[in-house]
């Protein structure tokens, strides 16, 4: 009975079973930071060197018309929590000038009344990590970090790939920001004056008084100086490697993040198999955010522009990961999805100057109800479609279909609730979805989105665009400038996007009253929604920046060289 050759056939039976049912499929989530719809090939870039991704593209499902959020946190917060952002304190609010999380010093994040994909998937037998950037809070005690929302393993960056992460970088020396600064400062400076002016007119000043004015008003530059810019994410000290809890470099060195994240993701995956745990890896590119980098390796590869090439490196990056499924023939029980935040992002951070094009994205080529090909109107930071519409590829081979194309109304934070359907696990969270599973969408062309609205914020306030089938109305003006905040537009502007993708034809509203009608009302039940939610309109970016939460290696230097990196190097033959 108990022969070597049943032992040897049992344990056939249950690795044979282990690969097909019982096993869950492993996930690999790519996000890529600013990357813009028109910058794949798969997405109709002729120039662009993505075949990794296009081959993602070409063997699962293509959403067309996946929306973002403006800006990275809102998105980033959606995505994992399947959740609109404004319902977790995650916009713009009214005191701070910022569309994203900005400083590492105040005790904000992802609240922890939230449930991420990586919680859900951790409770149901899942090793997880992530990779890359974060920008979803620090906070006191380090207490919204990856490893406190559901990741087993973390390894990457608080905030952006920023100005102050790159080595040309430091306070006075760069005069566009030193600059900008001065013109802040001015402002002040104006008010500050015309107060003098006023005591002097009215006669109650004295030359004393003035003295003491104006070097009240030197010194209180002086200290924006020193509260924004240390504080905020414009400090270089803000650009910190974590492990895990640990700051193990602070600032970092940003050319081979890439290959770091890389090489640590396919650690992660052999470690994870050897265990015999199903794996989810959520890999966050700081790449495509400006300033564009890339490693020696890719450096005028394409020739074509710096941007070119941190494409190229990224989707290597893709390349080696999926080589690796492929080599452990994991590709029938892999579930990949590979996503972006928002459009890309065409200002130079922080200062209001135009990147050239060779160092920016594409927010994307469609062709119109006219047959014209045109440039989705904005970028990241505003709600036209360049900004909030956004590469999106799921791909599971012999689960889903290949070469399928979705192109109604879908969002970021239908990426939760698909995965789930797909890999059959309840959400078990506290709090309703605003995402949908996309699943039956992946059999049946001819479904409807499953978002009869969809609702774009700018602020805490209400919403600043919805989408409604084809049409898109916007209630706010979002400006060519970095802030997706303009005047409220009454009457709104109504576009059919599918006719004019391109939002330059505004449709004559007394043709499409009932459209307007129906919007108005879905909002009006929207906003219901919101009156239960624990921040129904304090933002979070707005909450007081404390130097003594600031996260600082060697205190009082904030500088750390890298501890834990023995070997960045990839050998040549892994390129
Ligand atoms: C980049 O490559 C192109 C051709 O591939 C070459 O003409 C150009 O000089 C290179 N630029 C730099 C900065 O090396
Ligand atoms: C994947 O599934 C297909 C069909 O379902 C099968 O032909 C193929 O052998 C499977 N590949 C692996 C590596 O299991
Ligand atoms: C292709 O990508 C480059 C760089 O992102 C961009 O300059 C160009 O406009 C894009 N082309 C299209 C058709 O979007
Ligand atoms: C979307 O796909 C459907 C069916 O495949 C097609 O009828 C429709 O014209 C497409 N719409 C757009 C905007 O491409
Ligand atoms: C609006 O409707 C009127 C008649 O109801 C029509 O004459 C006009 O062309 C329509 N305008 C547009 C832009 O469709
Ligand atoms: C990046 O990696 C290369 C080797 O691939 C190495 O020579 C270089 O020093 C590394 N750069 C940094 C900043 O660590």
């Amino acid at each position: 009975m108990n022969s070597p050759i049943t032992v040897i056939a049992l344990c056939l039976l249950i690795s044979c079973q282990g690969q097909h049912q019982n096993t869950p499929p492993n996930i690999v989530m790519f996000l890529v930071d600013d990357l813009g719809y028109g910058d794949l090939g798969c997405y109709g870039n002729e120039t662009a060197k993505t075949p990794n991704v296009d081959r993602l593209a070409a063997e699962g499902v293509r959403l067309t018309r996946m929306y973002s959020h403006a800006t990275c946190t809102p998105s980033r917060a959606s995505l994992l929590t399947g959740r609109l952002p404004v319902r977790q304190g995650l916009m713009k609010g009214d005191i701070l000038p910022f569309d994203v999380l900005m400083s590492a010093a105040s005790d904000a994040g992802l609240p922890h009344d939230e449930t991420t994909i990586a919680e859900i998937l951790q409770s149901n037998g899942y090793v997880t990590a992530m990779f890359g950037k974060w920008h979803l809070g620090l906070g006191r005690n380090r207490r919204f970090l990856p490893t406190k929302h559901g990741f087993n393993s973390f390894f990457g960056t608080l905030f952006s790939h920023g100005q102050p992460c790159t080595t040309d970088y430091s306070g006075f020396r760069n005069l566009a920001l030193f600059l900008h600064f001065l013109q802040t400062c001015f402002k002040i400076w104006k008010a500050i004056m015309l107060c003098v002016l006023f005591l002097w007119l009215t006669r109650l000043s004295s030359n004393k008084t003035t003295v003491i004015f104006l070097t009240s008003a030197a010194l209180s530059c002086v200290m924006m100086y020193t509260y924004f810019y240390t504080l905020t994410a414009l400090n270089p000290s803000t650009c910190i490697l974590f492990r895990n809890q640990n700051i193990v470099e602070q600032p970092y060195k940003y050319e081979n993040l890439t290959i770091r994240y890389t090489k640590e993701a396919l650690t992660f995956m052999h470690q994870s198999l050897n265990a015999g745990s199903p794996f989810f890896v959520y890999m966050a590119y700081n790449q495509m955010h400006p300033p564009v980098f890339v490693s020696a390796k890719f450096k005028n590869i394409t020739g074509r522009g710096i941007y070119q090439d941190a494409l190229m490196e990224m989707d290597w990056s893709v390349g080696k990961i999926t080589k690796f499924l492929t080599e452990r023939q994991l590709n029938n029980n892999t579930l990949i999805i590979f996503l972006s935040d928002n459009g890309p992002e065409i200002y130079r951070p922080g200062i209001g100057i135009i990147l050239p094009a060779a160092m920016r994205g594409s927010a994307g080529v469609i062709v119109d109800g006219q047959g014209e090909s045109i440039y989705l109107r904005g970028h990241k930071t505003n709600n036209w479609e360049g900004g909030i519409r956004v590469p999106g590829i799921i791909k599971w081979t012999g689960k889903i279909p290949n070469a399928h194309t979705i192109n109604v109304t879908t969002s970021l934070m239908d990426i939760l609730p698909t995965v789930l359907d797909l890999i059959e696990i309840p959400y078990s969270g506290n709090n309703v979805l605003d995402g949908k599973s996309l699943v039956p969408l992946m059999f049946d062309k001819s479904l409807p989105s499953p978002h009869q609205f969809l609702f774009h914020y700018c602020d805490m306030h209400k919403p600043a665009a919805v989408t409604y089938g084809r049409f898109k109305a916007h209630f706010m003006h979002s400006p060519t400038a970095i802030s997706c905040n303009g005047e409220e537009l009454n009457p709104p502007l109504l576009f059919d996007i599918e006719a004019d993708p391109g939002e330059s034809r505004p449709l004559q509203l007394e043709n499409y009253s009932e459209i307007i009608s129906d919007i108005n009302q879905a909002v009006e039940r929207h906003l219901i929604t919101r009156l239960s939610d624990q921040f129904d309109s304090g933002s979070q970016y707005d909450y007081m920046m404390w130097p003594w939460l600031f996260p600082c290696a060697n205190f009082p230097f904030c500088h750390q060289e890298i501890t834990d990196d023995k070997d960045i190097q990839l050998e040549e033959n892994e390129y």
